[in-house]
């Protein structure tokens, strides 16, 4: 059990816990909720040690063994399955002291303690797992999202957020009674989004997330801990239930609030009246002291209180953008460039709202970032209109913050870079006035940016990027990191923007607000994609689908290249008998297969019929889910057929 009594959680002046009391119960799994900046991250360092309590008192059994996603992307040239087996601490220390024991039998083989400790220490370590840990962990890296050839490339060859996906596997393989999830969802796709919630709704242990996704929360949470106003709430039942339960405190607390409201108005009245009169002066007095005394219900201003517009960009060019013939990829310091997507042929108008789709590691990213200048075309042309001004918002901006300067410092700078601007008044107080319109209060515009919380962060270069007056954005997962109200503030904002808009997102409420036309990134190629999120969802299941087929044929290409031909030997004409004999029960189980695979068929037709109707969020997880599950067997099923086939072929050319 995890408690909380009284607890003060500071960092530096800033107050985040103030008489926190909770309690969290074995084998609960806990959504932790709150603004950006509330102090959930700083709640974790509490939970793991890295930080200590300013006052009261907090416990978690000593006995609980922890796994957390470790922060930083790993550097090194580790396969991705060692990797992630190496999460599993555990075994890593019953594997050193087997090292151990071993090297001391290799010294002694005569000692029996040396002996019985080598004997001991296989023991241990075959409890411990080893004999399934490479398939644990490889069964975790392909759940999220890796293909089975990357399963031996080293870490450092992945991109940032496939790291960042590794170093969640491997906080998953570590056996743990309390698990910590900060944020886990920012780096997936839908598809290992859906893997991860069936994964944790199996987690026998304690799990803590922290998360600003309704529908992941809902599906993993059955207790919300609320953290705002330096206190910490608890509320049974997952997201949806706290947000109910919350609006209805809410509208009692503002229906006690406009009440006394009303009274305050009343004795207020009293007090003006009878002040002048000599008489009532005493009366008057006590009014006031009552007033005084009188508690105020705090009023409900700081819970929907952000919200920014996009200035009007100045002129805007048409075509903002033609896209010729181009080959979009990367240069590789050993051998030839790497071309992602090629045969590009787009332009983009003026006013236009588009969503980039496409499964993770298709190049969504780097069309943006090419457009975005970052990254070079490999082949053909971009040709930019006239007067573009692209406003580019993306992941590893983030990085492009300098930790040790402040919101104040990071504005000046630009302002000092981007030259005189005749619409902007650049002006320190200005500077100030505009962070503060983006929730920047007074102490924030001087607090080092490195110290900031991933919102903090993100709304920051979120400022940053507004101030810039950009005609075409380009926004890249913009939605990760920010708080619930930051992100409906940032979907009013974009519906207002009336310049042109490019963006990527697994936010399918966002993608659905704010965009009128998709294009799929997908198998090297940029199309039109004719269908809204619902086809593009069908669309992603068959995809994965796909590529697991691919990988099957590339595996059995494989297996046929290595196994020689069947033995040419000559066949006695009793044995062709005998093989039609063998082939009976072979063609037996063939038909078994095929009606099988005639029921899945029907099954995933009918799923995929309702997966195009309006569906309640969880019933679109539990039939993405089914319709997953349902693949899968597909696929196990049309691989049995194809080996039976395969001998009874084999028989009957025998
Ligand atoms: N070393 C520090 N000095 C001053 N303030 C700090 C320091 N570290 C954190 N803070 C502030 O403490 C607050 C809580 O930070 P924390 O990272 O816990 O927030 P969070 O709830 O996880 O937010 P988010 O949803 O954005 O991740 C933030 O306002 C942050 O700016
Ligand atoms: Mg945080």
């Amino acid at each position: 059990m995890i408690t909380l009594k009284n607890v003060i959680l500071r960092r530096s002046a800033k107050v985040l816990l103030n008489g926190a009391s909770v309690t969290i119960n074995p084998g609960e799994k806990v959504g932790l909720v709150g603004r950006n900046g509330a102090g959930k991250s700083t709640l974790f360092a509490l939970f793991n040690g890295t930080l200590h309590e300013d006052g009261g008192d907090f416990s978690v059994p000593p006995s609980w063994r922890l796994a957390q996603v470790a922060q930083n992307m790993p550097e090194t040239d580790e396969s991705a399955t060692d990797f992630v087996v190496g999460g599993d601490t555990r075994l890593v220390e019953l594997r050193e002291a087997l090292a151990l024991a071993e090297a001391g039998h290799a010294a002694d083989p005569d000692d029996p303690d040396i002996g019985m400790a080598l004997a001991h220490a296989y023991t241990d370590l075959h409890d411990a797992g080893e004999h399934d840990a490479v398939p644990r962990a490889q069964a975790l890296i392909l759940g999220l999202g890796f293909k089975v050839q990357e399963l031996d490339q080293p870490v450092n060859s992945f991109s940032g957020g496939w790291r960042m996906r590794l170093q969640l596997a491997r906080a998953l393989m570590c056996p743990s009674d309390l698990l910590l999830l900060d944020e886990p969802t920012n780096h997936l796709d839908l598809d290992a989004l859906v893997w991860l919630e069936a994964w944790l709704q199996k987690y026998a242990g304690t799990m803590i997330v922290i998360s600003h996704d309704r529908e992941f929360l809902d599906a993993v949470t059955d207790v919300t801990l609320h953290i705002a106003h330096e206190q910490l709430t608890r509320y049974g039942g997952n997201y949806s239930a706290f947000e109910t339960l919350r609006a209805q405190q809410l509208e009692l607390q503002q229906a006690a609030f406009s009440k006394q409201q009303d009274k305050i108005a009343h004795l207020q009245k009293f007090i003006d009246r009878f002040k002048a009169k000599a008489s009532k002066a005493k009366q008057a007095q006590s009014r006031v002291k009552a007033l005084e005394r009188m508690e105020k219900v705090a009023p409900l201003l700081a819970e929907a209180d952000f919200s920014f517009e996009f200035k009007e960009p100045g002129n805007i060019p048409n075509p903002m953008l033609t896209i010729s013939a181009a080959s979009f990829g990367y240069l590789q310091d050993d051998g030839p460039p790497r071309t992602i997507l090629s045969g590009v042929n787009r332009s983009v108008l003026a006013g236009q709202r588009i969503g980039i789709l496409g499964a993770n590691g298709q190049g969504k990213s780097t069309l943006v970032k090419t457009i975005a200048r970052e990254m070079r075309a490999l082949a053909g042309t971009v040709t930019e209109g006239k007067g573009l001004n692209i406003g580019y918002f993306a992941q590893q901006e983030l990085d492009v913050l300098r930790p040790q300067d402040t919101p104040l410092e990071h504005m000046v700078r630009m302002a000092r870079e981007l030259g005189p601007n005749a619409r902007e008044r650049t002006g320190e107080q200005d500077l100030r006035g505009f962070l503060g319109s983006f929730n920047f209060s007074g102490d924030m515009v001087k607090q080092a940016v490195g110290t900031m919380s991933g919102g903090e962060k993100a709304r920051l270069v979120l400022a940053m990027m507004v101030w810039q007056r950009p005609n075409l954005l380009l926004l890249d997962e913009p939605t990760n990191h920010l708080d619930l109200a930051t992100r409906e503030a940032l979907a009013v904002a974009l519906n207002e923007f009336e310049g042109t808009l490019m963006l990527v997102s697994h936010d399918r409420a966002l993608l659905r607000s704010v965009c009128d036309e998709f294009w799929l990134v997908g198998r090297g190629r940029v199309s039109d994609f004719d269908g809204d999120l619902d086809d593009y969802q069908r669309y992603l299941l068959d995809e994965a689908k796909r590529v697991r087929e691919e990988a099957r044929l590339a595996t059995r290409e494989a297996e046929n290249a290595a196994i020689p031909a069947a033995p040419p030997a000559s066949v006695a004409p009793q044995d062709r008998q005998q093989r039609s004999g063998q082939a009976r029960p072979l063609k037996r189980e063939l038909a078994q297969v095929d009606e099988q695979l005639a029921a899945a068929g029907a099954e995933k037709t009918a799923l995929e019929a309702r997966l195009s109707a309006p569906l309640p969020a969880p019933e679109i997880a539990e039939t993405g889910r089914r319709l997953k599950a349902l693949n899968e067997e597909i696929g196990r099923l049309e691989e049995r057929w194809l080996a039976l086939s395969d001998q009874i072929e084999a028989l009957a050319a025998g």
